[in-house]
């Protein structure tokens, strides 16, 4: 009973929405939506009414289909004259892509002799026509299209336009989607595959046939898009054509839908639709899911980024690794970090390599505050050594005018970092055996070796502890832009609370000490390597050369034989040009001489070898064949 009454119900609505004259010279209806049923209409194909939303669908997403709904009644143009022929459309149409993809294929308003269009075919045909009725005058239909693929095959202008077909899909006139917008003044564009709602009015009248687009929300725009004379009475000369539309997707879809619908004879009777009362149109689940997939790609996106941060952050802390003990705690102020030594140094660039030897490498680096400096990785691991070293840079004890300043220090794994002032004059040795710079004067040679006295005499005597550096040599002297000496490589001290031997061997071949092997390192070794220094320095040549005559092969021997023959000038370098003073040259040669004896008693402490240069006291009366001298 209760059904019936609905039933009743929902008719009595449905006649006083769709107000259908009996007389079918006045066919005219209105459609707000189409939830009052389907009575009146004719679908076929995909078309259905979506009840519970009210909305005629006309393609589903499915390729390759078709639909067709025609008001059931046809529109009889009566036997008046053509001139007072007309009708007018109004209807709301909305074309959904399938998640943002190009779609298709379209929507036609159409008019048509025949409701059954089963024939026709889907895709670019728009379920219109087929190949053989396609352009065929018995056709008798006329399409007013909303194209939204571009045909070649048909001229279409692009994939977002209008088009008039007159029993045919070549258009008779066809103008890109867009709509004339009052208050401003100008076309405006509009995209058909928005699928936002679009009001399309089709009017007749005076053989003028005018179709005008607009968005939903706008009046109807006083200039139409398309204005064409068409003679419907050519196309219908049986004077009756059924009124509807035809939709088709190919291979491209798209859900097509018509919300209102507004018929009628002229654009007086015309009723207007109730946009308050249209369906809204459903948006494809297909989006949904394509958010959730944003989400889950956005998800992914941030455990990718998280995964590289934590990469790069481990990687940083791998590279940047130091080793710190706590009783380095107490050297903090002389510790550089290494991510900023490594940053001084452009990650230790090759191009800032100033040196490689056995026990590392030496870079140039710059630091902020700090200006240039030297940072020597030494590749060592005894940790004791090392804490003995911070020890020197802590006391701060090793500061001489003539030693090279000590910055810092850092430590890593198997690694020591001394970071020192950069010397911008480079090693000595550069000067002495090679050609590229410039020789040193006489007496820039004689205060270098006064400078590097100075700075031995003080690590021997001076500092709170006995340091030996063990190896003394010309590539360890280094010079600033004023030429002044400094002793520059520390690396290889040993500290000691004044006296006690070391075990170890280490040094240089030519600045060793014939001892050193048996007894080991004492004062008295680094004597012995700072004659060998005295020597080259004021002979310009290596201990040993063998490219040299045999006789002048071994520098002490060399200078030996120059005294025998009386003539120990003979021995000095002869880049010189015998610009020295032979008297200066003479003392520093002998004490050479007697620094280097084999015999470790006969040489001077380094305090009476600076005594003796500064010539403060003069040199031990002694000659060749004092013992030990000549070897
Ligand atoms: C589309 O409509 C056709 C015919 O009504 C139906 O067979 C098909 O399942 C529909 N497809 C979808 C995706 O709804
Ligand atoms: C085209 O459609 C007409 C009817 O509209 C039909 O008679 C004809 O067989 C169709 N031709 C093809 C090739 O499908
Ligand atoms: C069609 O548009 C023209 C202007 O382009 C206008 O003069 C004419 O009245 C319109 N006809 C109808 C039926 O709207
Ligand atoms: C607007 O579009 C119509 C139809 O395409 C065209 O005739 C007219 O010249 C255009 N007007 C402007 C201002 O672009
Ligand atoms: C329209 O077509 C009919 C039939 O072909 C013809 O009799 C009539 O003269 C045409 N009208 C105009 C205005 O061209």
């Amino acid at each position: 009973m209760a059904q019936s009454l609905h039933l009743l119900f929902l008719s009595l609505i449905f006649f006083v929405n769709l107000i259908c004259f009996s007389s079918q010279q006045d066919l005219s209806f209105v459609y707000n939506g189409f939830n009052q049923g389907q009575a009146n209409l004719h679908l076929d194909g995909t078309a259905r009414i979506q009840f519970q939303d009210g909305l005629l669908q006309l393609t589903n997403a499915t390729t390759q289909q078709m639909g067709h709904a025609f008001f059931n009644r046809p529109f009889d143009f009566g036997s008046a004259s053509s001139q007072s022929l007309s009708f007018s459309t109004h209807f709301v149409c909305a074309l959904v892509p399938k998640s943002r993809v190009d779609g298709g294929h379209g929507i036609a308003f159409v008019l048509s002799s025949s409701m059954d269009l089963t024939q026709a075919n889907p895709s670019q045909y728009l379920g219109l026509f087929n190949i053989s009725t396609n352009g065929s005058p018995s056709s008798h239909l006329l399409a007013i299209e909303l194209d939204t693929v571009k045909n070649a095959e048909f001229n279409d202008i692009d994939k977002n336009h209008v088009g008039i077909g007159e029993n045919s899909l070549q258009s008779v006139d066809s103008a890109s989607a867009s709509y004339y917008s009052d208050k401003e003044g100008k076309n405006i564009s509009l995209r058909l595959l928005s699928g936002d709602p679009i009001q399309v009015w089709i009017d007749y009248e005076n053989t003028l046939l005018n179709v005008t687009l607009a968005p939903l929300s706008n009046q109807k725009p006083s200039r139409p898009l398309l204005s064409r004379s068409i003679n419907l009475t050519a196309i219908f000369p049986d004077r009756k054509t059924f009124v509807g539309f035809s939709a088709a997707t190919g291979s491209l879809v798209s859900y097509q839908y018509i919300l209102g619908w507004s018929f009628s004879r002229s654009r007086v009777t015309l009723q207007g639709i109730d946009i308050s009362k249209l369906p809204t149109v459903p948006r494809p689940t297909k989006r949904k899911i394509s958010y959730l997939l944003i989400v889950l790609l956005v998800i992914l996106a941030l455990i990718v980024m998280a995964a590289v941060l934590g990469g790069y952050y481990l990687y940083r802390r791998k590279i940047y690794a130091e080793v710190k003990e706590p009783w380095e705690k107490e050297y903090r102020t002389f510790r550089y970090s290494y991510k900023s030594l490594y940053k001084a140094t452009r990650g230790f660039n090759k191009k800032g390599l100033l040196g490689k030897g056995f026990f590392g490498e030496v870079y140039k680096g710059t630091l902020p505050w700090v200006g240039d400096i030297a940072v020597k990785i030494l590749l060592n691991d005894a940790t004791q050594g090392m804490k003995q070293l911070a020890e020197v840079v802590k006391i701060g004890s090793l500061q001489h005018k003539n030693l090279v300043p000590l910055l810092g220090y850092c430590r890593r794994k198997g690694e020591l970092l001394l970071v020192s002032k950069y010397m911008e004059g480079g090693s000595i040795d550069q000067y002495l055996f090679n050609s590229d710079k410039p020789p040193l004067s006489w007496s820039q040679r004689l205060a270098i070796l006064k400078d590097i006295a100075s700075a031995l005499c003080y690590l021997h005597t001076g500092a709170s502890q006995v340091v030996l550096l063990r190896d003394i040599k010309a590539s360890n002297v280094m010079l600033d832009e004023n030429l002044q000496g400094f002793l520059g490589d520390i690396r290889m001290a040993i500290f000691d609370d004044h006296g006690g031997t070391f075990t170890s061997v280490v040094g240089t071949i030519g600045y060793m000490a014939f001892e050193l092997t048996s007894t080991g390192a004492s004062t008295r070794t680094d004597v012995y390597a700072f004659g060998a220094f005295i020597l080259e320095v004021t002979c310009g040549r290596r201990q040993f050369d063998p490219e040299m005559p045999i006789e002048k092969r071994h520098l002490v021997k060399w200078v030996c034989e120059c005294w025998r023959k009386g003539s120990l000038v003979d021995a000095i370098d002869t880049r010189l040009r015998g610009n020295f003073i032979p008297e200066e040259v003479d003392m520093v040669l002998k004490l050479g001489l007697l620094c280097t004896s084999i015999d470790p008693e006969i040489r001077p402490s380094m305090g009476i070898v600076v005594q003796y240069i500064n010539r403060k006291q003069t040199l031990p009366d002694f000659s060749l064949d004092t013992p030990g001298i000549e070897a």
